[in-house]
């Protein structure tokens, strides 16, 4: 990868303190994540299991997600810390400026729709209990479990930002 190339590796000009500190915070860890990817590349490709490959694989994607969302952090960070007149690639917390009925409106039906699907995962669960030691199934049930406990977070952060009065 051409880190040489890369001006994000650089730390932001004018930074605080703090900023600094979690600037190299963010981008050591930018750096680890991607050690980690390519162990994990490697583990999928040098095993005969199937199996073990398969399950490396749903590891490798989450990895690729995190690497994406702490570069877009220490990105988001940088353009904050220079105080440049551009919009950083994390948006600002503009719940309070967009229209607030509709965003809590649009948050209530999907939190219904994830506790509907969190009750239907369940219920699968209950009937791969059987093949839950013999297959992959009920683990893969699990992990959307387990999803869907993350989405319901995500709607609930919004449902209790965006209900919030401005305080700007
Ligand atoms: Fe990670
Ligand atoms: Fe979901």
């Amino acid at each position: 990868m051409g880190t040489m190339t890369d001006t994000t590796t650089d730390p932001p000009h004018g930074a605080s303190p703090w900023e600094l500190d979690l600037w190299s915070h963010l981008t050591s860890h930018v750096e680890a994540e991607r050690g980690l990817l390519e162990k994990y590349s490697a583990v999928a490709e040098q095993s005969e299991s199937k199996a073990f490959s398969y399950l490396v694989n749903l590891l490798i994607e989450d990895e690729v997600r995190h690497h994406r969302m702490f570069t877009e952090l220490a990105k988001s960070l940088k353009t904050e810390a220079e105080m440049r007149r551009e919009n950083p690639i994390i948006p600002y917390m503009d719940f309070v400026h967009a229209d607030r009925a509709a965003v809590l409106d649009a948050t209530k039906q999907l939190l219904a729709s994830e506790g509907q699907d969190a009750r239907e995962l369940k219920r699968l669960q209950r009937e791969l209990r059987d093949v839950k030691d013999t297959t992959l199934w009920s683990l893969l049930v699990d992990l959307m479990q387990r999803d869907t406990q993350k989405h319901i977070a995500i709607l609930r952060f919004v449902r209790k930002h965006a209900g919030r009065k401005s305080v700007l």
